[in-house]
């Protein structure tokens, strides 16, 4: 998911570019904004720790993007593409290191498992939106 920040700064085709790039391919695309409850339901296993409420107001203040990617070891290859969760600390050419600029606006989301991945992606996606 490209997160709020990225949306707004502008950075939703280099993103898209740099995933391309990354050889995902986009079996689903979907530019949408989520409520306070849908992004509270979204986050619920952050529930329990201190940024969930901020996190759920940044989430819910601006469109995002929504994508399910394929790919051999899709889950690990992505995280290595977006970089660490503080942009501070992410490796140079990843997405959080160009394109974010905290911890909390850190332009992308991905899924850190294959099990949360196909949770996240029904999420937002039924089997007819996808191809
Ligand atoms: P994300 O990968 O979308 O998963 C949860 C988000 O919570 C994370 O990216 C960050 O944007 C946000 N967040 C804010 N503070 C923290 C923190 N201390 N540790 C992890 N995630 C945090």
């Amino acid at each position: 998911m490209i997160k709020p920040d990225g949306v707004a700064n502008g950075h939703t085709g280099a993103i898209l570019e740099d995933i391309i790039k990354g050889g995902f391919k986009i079996i689903a695309l979907k530019y949408t904004r989520l409520s306070k409850e849908i992004a509270g339901q979204f986050y619920a296993v952050h529930s329990e720790r201190p940024f969930y409420t901020d996190l759920v107001n940044f989430m819910s203040s601006g469109p995002i993007v929504a994508a399910i990617l394929e790919k051999d070891n899709a889950v690990e290859d992505f995280r290595t593409l977006i970089g660490a969760t503080d942009p501070s600390k992410a490796d140079a050419g990843t997405i959080r290191n160009k394109y974010a600029k905290s911890i909390d606006a850190n332009a992308i989301h991905g899924s850190d498992s294959d099990e949360n991945a196909q949770i996240e992606g029904s999420f937002f996606f039924t089997a007819f939106e996808r191809f």
